[in-house]
């Protein structure tokens, strides 16, 4: 039988760019979109700064992303955007929405995405699977996480891989795009009351005050963007991992019971959100290197969740790692909301492929790379899931 991982090329699995900077001084300068960052890549330092608001602050518009975003809108993304305990009373407007994949018909919701989707891919003879698989289940998700209209995950899905960014880069016809997205269903969630989260943030109070409608794009914002790309890369890195690697589909068949250990090893390795920002309004000082008061630094995921003090063999995949703190979700007050979605929709996934599939052929795929040193990335994966036959 032909390697059905032939057509992976091998940077997919590219060393760790911060080996050395690591374990020498803990830090490192990268320069992103022209701006030059201090990026610290130990584990303990970006856990430790993740939680030090006063040091590493994140209430400052538009400069948690990278690239920053204070040229593209003229409001907070919410919750994020904020320090505690501001932040809380934020996060409390918003949080029903997020817990839903712990609801258990919005659970079945989630899981029938997953589901007719691994069915269409084995219907067909070969399948996109970023455009095609990713991004639909990613796209009709959301619709069930905010639970608004399910017919808008249609629209979005023709944004592409990101709201309001192309190549990496700040778009500012998207932007505009998504600006305008945002405007037309908070305007029906006024007068639908179906409309999901568009329709609860009118009846919505912050301090007993209704929100502005800056503030209901904040979060409307963030709610939609910010679960993008992760998502869409880790449901194909985990196809990939699983084509390259298929006794770990074989294991997971046989041991169904490490599926939620194995997810967590894909967001580690992964880490599909590689590093965020703080403004630093005292400056920083980290041996030699030194932020200026009001300039940024960047709390690395990707790098911490190399760490060799914390994990073992850091490089390797172990569907079987048993002690795993990792960082892909942040850490801290800020730590992922959705996370318990992206979860769910990578365990389902597993669970079909063991299920279902015997193995995932690779035709054709384009690798992408990023200074982050990020496995199985890429702009194009075409690849047949071959089904198991049933006895
Ligand atoms: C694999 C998928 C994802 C990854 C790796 C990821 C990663 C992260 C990380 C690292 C943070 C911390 C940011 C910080 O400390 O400043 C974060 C925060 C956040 N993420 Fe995600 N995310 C993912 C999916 C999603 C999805 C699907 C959504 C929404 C639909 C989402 C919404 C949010 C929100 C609202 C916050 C801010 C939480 C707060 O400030 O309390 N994320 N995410």
């Amino acid at each position: 039988m032909a390697d059905p991982a032939a057509h992976i090329p091998h940077q997919v699995r590219p060393p760790d760019p911060f080996a050395e900077a690591r374990s020498k001084s803990g830090a490192d300068v990268g320069t992103f979109h022209g701006e030059d960052l201090l990026m610290l890549l130990r584990w303990k330092d970006v856990r430790a700064a993740a939680r030090d608001f006063e040091h590493f602050d994140s209430s400052v518009r538009g400069r948690v992303p990278i690239p920053p975003e204070d040229e593209i809108r003229p409001f907070r993304q919410l919750p994020i955007e904020t320090n505690p305990p501001e932040h809380g009373r934020w996060k409390e407007i918003v949080l029903p929405y997020f817990r839903r994949p712990m609801d258990p018909a919005a659970k079945a919701e989630f899981e029938c995405i997953l589901a007719s989707r691994v069915t269409k891919a084995l219907k067909g003879s070969v399948m996109e699977m970023v455009r095609d698989f990713a991004l639909p289940v990613q796209s009709a998700s959301l619709a069930v996480l905010l639970d608004t209209d399910r017919d808008i995950a249609a629209e979005w899905q023709g944004w592409g891989l990101h709201a309001f960014r192309t190549d990496g880069k700040t778009d500012p016809a998207k932007a505009a795009r998504f600006l305008e997205f945002i405007d037309r269903m908070l305007n029906r969630g006024l007068v639908e009351p179906d409309m999901g989260l568009f329709s609860a943030l009118h009846d919505a109070r912050f301090e007993e005050r209704p929100l502005t409608r800056d503030e209901m794009r904040g979060i409307c914002h963030l709610s939609l963007a910010g679960g993008r790309d992760t998502v869409i890369n880790a449901i194909v890195g985990t196809l990939a991992h699983m084509a390259q690697t298929p006794e770990d589909l074989d294991r997971l068949r046989d041991e169904p019971s490490l599926i939620p250990v194995a997810t967590e090893e894909i967001f580690r390795v992964l880490s599909p959100l590689p590093q965020i920002a703080r403004v630093c309004p005292h400056g920083y000082e980290h041996g030699p290197l030194t932020v200026a008061p009001g300039d940024r630094a960047a709390l690395c995921w990707a790098a911490a969740n190399r760490d060799p003090e914390v994990f073992e063999s850091p490089e390797e995949l172990r569907i079987d790692r048993a002690r795993n703190p990792h960082v892909a979700f942040g850490a801290g007050t800020h730590t992922c909301l959705g996370a318990p979605m992206a979860r769910l929709l990578v365990r389902t996934l597993l669970s079909q492929l063991a299920e279902r599939v015997e193995r995932i052929e690779v035709l054709n795929s384009v690798a992408r790379t990023n200074p982050f040193g990020t496995p199985y990335l890429f702009e194009s994966f075409h690849a047949r899931l071959v089904g198991r036959k049933t006895s």
